[in-house]
C-alpha cells in the first residue's frame, strides 16, 4: 500500500467509526424512547411531584390527606396535631373548649406535647367550631311510627 491509498483507506476508517458511534447512540436513545416516551425517569420530584400536591389537596371541603375540615385553623392543626397520631383521634372526640385545653395539658404533661403558645386557641377555637359537641346525649324519640296489632 502506497501512501496515498493508507491516507484514503485510514479517512474510511475514521468515518466508518465515526459513523457506527453515532449509530449506537441513536439507537440507545431509540429504545429509550420507545420505554419512555415521555423522559419521566428525568422528571424532578419537587415542588411539582403529585406527592406534593396531594399533601395540600382540598376536595369538599375537607383536607383529603388527614380528613380534616379545611377552614381557618386547619394548617395550624395539621402541624401540630397529626405528627404523633392519625387526625381521626381529633376528629373522633368532640369536646367543648375546657375540655380540649385539658386533653392539651394532659398530653403536654405526658405525651411530650410541645408549648403550643398562640397556636392553642387558634387549634381549640377551629375544633369546637367545626367539630362541635353534640347536645344529644340520647337518640331522639321515634316519631311517626306506624304500630301494627300482633296477631295470635
Ligand atoms: C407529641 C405527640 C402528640 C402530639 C403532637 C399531639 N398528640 Fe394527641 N395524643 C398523643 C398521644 C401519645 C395520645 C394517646 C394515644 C393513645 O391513647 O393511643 C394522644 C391522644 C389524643 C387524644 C385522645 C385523648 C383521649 O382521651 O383518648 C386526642 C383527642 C388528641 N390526642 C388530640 C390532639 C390534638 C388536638 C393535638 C394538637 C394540639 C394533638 N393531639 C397533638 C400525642 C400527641
Amino acid at each position: 500500500m502506497n501512501q496515498d491509498n493508507k491516507d484514503k483507506f485510514e479517512k474510511v476508517d475514521r468515518l466508518l467509526k465515526t459513523s457506527i458511534f453515532f449509530l449506537a447512540i441513536a439507537t440507545l436513545l431509540l429504545v429509550f424512547l420507545i420505554f419512555d416516551p415521555t423522559f419521566s425517569v428525568f422528571e424532578r420530584q419537587g415542588e411539582n411531584s403529585f406527592a406534593e400536591i396531594d399533601e395540600n389537596k382540598i376536595e369538599n371541603g375537607i383536607h383529603v390527606k388527614t380528613g380534616l375540615k379545611d377552614a381557618p385553623g386547619l394548617q395550624v392543626v395539621i402541624n401540630n396535631c397529626t405528627n404523633c397520631h392519625s387526625a381521626k383521634l381529633v376528629i373522633q372526640n368532640r369536646m367543648n373548649e375546657e375540655r380540649w385545653n385539658a386533653t392539651i395539658r394532659w398530653m403536654q404533661k405526658t405525651q411530650n406535647l410541645w408549648e403550643l403558645g398562640e397556636n392553642q386557641k387558634i387549634i381549640v377555637d377551629y375544633l369546637t367550631v367545626n367539630y362541635p359537641v353534640e347536645e344529644k346525649g340520647r337518640r331522639a324519640p321515634l316519631s311517626e311510627v306506624e304500630w301494627y296489632e300482633l296477631e295470635q
